[in-house]
């Protein structure tokens, strides 16, 4: 509200993003006051009192403004294959599993895709161009723990490098800051445990 009312009243030049205002969308991620976040989660009366200081996500290149370029991301996202793979053919309606092989996905499945975790991460800061960091992990061992998903080991397979997995070094600062309560640090220790 306060970014959009400074965009409508004071300087119509000011960039952002932002799409479903309820924290689905991942597009508004940014930094706020020091901690990465959703801003559209973020109540104003939240806030500390007086000026609050609003930067883009940090380490990443910025487009304008808010606005970080995200393309690096988005192709480490594309390097892990982010889709069910079989080799069975499809079944006429879903690809069923159990209750319990569904419950495995919770925590996971719920990943917006903001980059607060990865934006935060030392490790990322210091070898992004290697190393996947937290959110592609996360998704990487979403489709892993999959019952559904046959190409486990080739996804391990490609994570056993000395960077894209292992230079996590459990800083925590992922699961700190991620807006949706969810542990990517978990999910790199199950991927790491797996191995
Ligand atoms: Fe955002 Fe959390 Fe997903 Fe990281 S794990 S991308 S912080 S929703
Ligand atoms: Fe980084 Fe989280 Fe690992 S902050 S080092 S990805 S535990
Ligand atoms: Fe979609 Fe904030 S606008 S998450």
């Amino acid at each position: 509200d306060a970014l959009v009312k400074i965009n409508d009243q004071v300087d119509p030049t000011l960039s952002f993003r932002r799409s479903c205002r309820e924290g689905v969308c991942g597009s508004c991620a940014m930094n706020i006051d020091g901690h990465n976040t959703l801003a559209c989660l973020t109540p104003i009366n939240s806030l500390k009192a007086g000026a609050s200081r609003i930067t883009p996500l940090p380490h990443l290149p910025v487009l304008k403004d808010l606005i970080p370029d995200l393309t690096g991301l988005y192709a480490q996202y594309a390097l892990i294959e982010p889709w069910l793979q079989s080799d069975q053919p499809p079944p006429d309606r879903e690809r069923r599993q159990s209750p319990e092989d569904r419950a495995k996905l919770d925590g996971l499945w719920e990943c917006i895709l903001c980059f607060c975790c990865t934006t935060s991460c030392p490790s990322y800061w210091w070898s992004g161009e290697r190393y996947l960091g937290p959110a592609i992990l996360l998704q990487a061992y979403r489709w892993i723990a999959d019952s559904r998903d046959e190409a486990a080991g080739e996804r391990l397979d490609d994570l056993e490098d000395p960077f894209r997995l292992y230079r996590c070094h459990t800083i925590m600062n992922c699961t700190r800051t991620c807006p949706k309560s969810l542990n990517p640090a978990k999910a790199i220790a199950e991927i790491k445990q797996l191995m």
